[in-house]
C-alpha cells in the first residue's frame, strides 16, 4: 500500500518525505485555506513548490463544478508539472470531465466518494485513483472500510485499474485496516502516520536496553 500525506503544509510534507516513506500527497480546498494560501499565482506555486518536495502523484482540486471550468482548471493544473493528478468531485459533470481528461493523457482522482456505485461510475470513466472518505463515512455512524472493501472487491472482480485511495483517514488503525482490506493508497494526516511508530512495549523495551547498554562501557 502506497502512503500519500493529505495536507498542504510543506514542512509536514517534508518531515513525512524525510521519513523516506511518502508516495505521494493530496490536498483539497480546506486543506489549502487551512495554510492561508489565496489567489491562483499562489496555489499554483504552492503546487509547484509541493511537486518540488515529493517525486509521486500529487492531488490539486479543481473548484469549479460545471464541465467547462472542471476541463479548464484541470488542464492549467496538469499543465504545472508531470506528477499533478487533477482532483475531481463525484458529480455529474465532475464524471464527464474525468472521462475527457483520461481519454487525453492527464490523470485525475475521483473525490467526495461515500459509495460503491459512486466508486463504479469513476472507474468507468478511467480514472486513475478514487477517493472513498472513510473518517466522514464513520462520523456519519456507518463503516468507511468496509467500503473500501466492497471498492476492492468489485475493482478485483470487474477488472477495473482504478487505484482504491482511502482517504478521510483519521487513526493509525484506519490505515492498518485499510492495509487489511486491500486498499492500494492511503492518504493521512502526519499525526496518524507518526501514531503508527508507537507501541508503549517499544519505549520500555528500549528504556531497558538503553540502561543495560550504558552497564556495557
Ligand atoms: C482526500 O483526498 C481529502 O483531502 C481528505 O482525506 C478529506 O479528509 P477529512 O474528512 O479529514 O477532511
Amino acid at each position: 500500500m502506497k502512503f500519500f500525506i493529505d495536507t498542504a503544509n510543506l514542512a509536514q510534507i517534508k518531515e513525512a518525505h524525510d521519513l523516506g516513506i511518502l508516495d505521494g500527497v493530496t490536498t483539497n480546498p480546506s486543506l489549502m485555506a487551512k495554510e492561508g494560501i489565496k489567489g491562483h499565482d499562489a496555489i499554483m506555486q504552492h503546487y509547484i513548490d509541493i511537486c518540488n518536495i515529493v517525486d509521486g502523484p500529487v492531488s490539486a482540486e479543481v473548484l469549479g463544478t460545471d464541465f467547462a471550468g472542471i476541463l479548464e482548471e484541470g488542464k492549467k493544473l496538469a499543465a504545472l508539472h508531470e506528477n499533478i493528478v487533477v482532483k475531481v468531485p463525484m458529480i455529474k459533470d465532475g464524471v464527464k470531465a474525468i472521462k475527457w481528461f483520461t481519454d487525453n493523457g492527464i490523470r485525475t482522482n475521483c473525490t467526495l466518494v461515500f459509495s460503491a456505485g459512486q466508486a463504479i461510475l469513476a472507474a468507468k470513466a478511467g480514472a486513475s485513483f478514487v477517493s472513498p472518505f472513510i473518517g466522514r463515512i464513520d462520523d456519519s455512524n456507518w463503516d468507511g472500510v468496509q467500503l473500501i472493501e466492497q471498492i476492492v472487491s468489485i475493482y478485483n472482480s470487474q477488472g477495473f485499474m482504478t487505484e482504491v485511495l482511502a482517504a478521510s483517514i483519521r487513526t493509525p488503525m484506519h490505515i492498518v485496516r485499510c492495509a487489511e482490506a486491500g486498499a492500494d493508497v492511503c492518504t493521512c494526516p502526519l499525526s496518524s502516520i507518526l501514531g503508527l511508530l508507537k507501541h508503549p512495549l517499544t519505549d520500555l523495551g528500549l528504556e531497558q536496553f538503553l540502561k543495560d547498554a550504558n552497564s556495557l562501557h
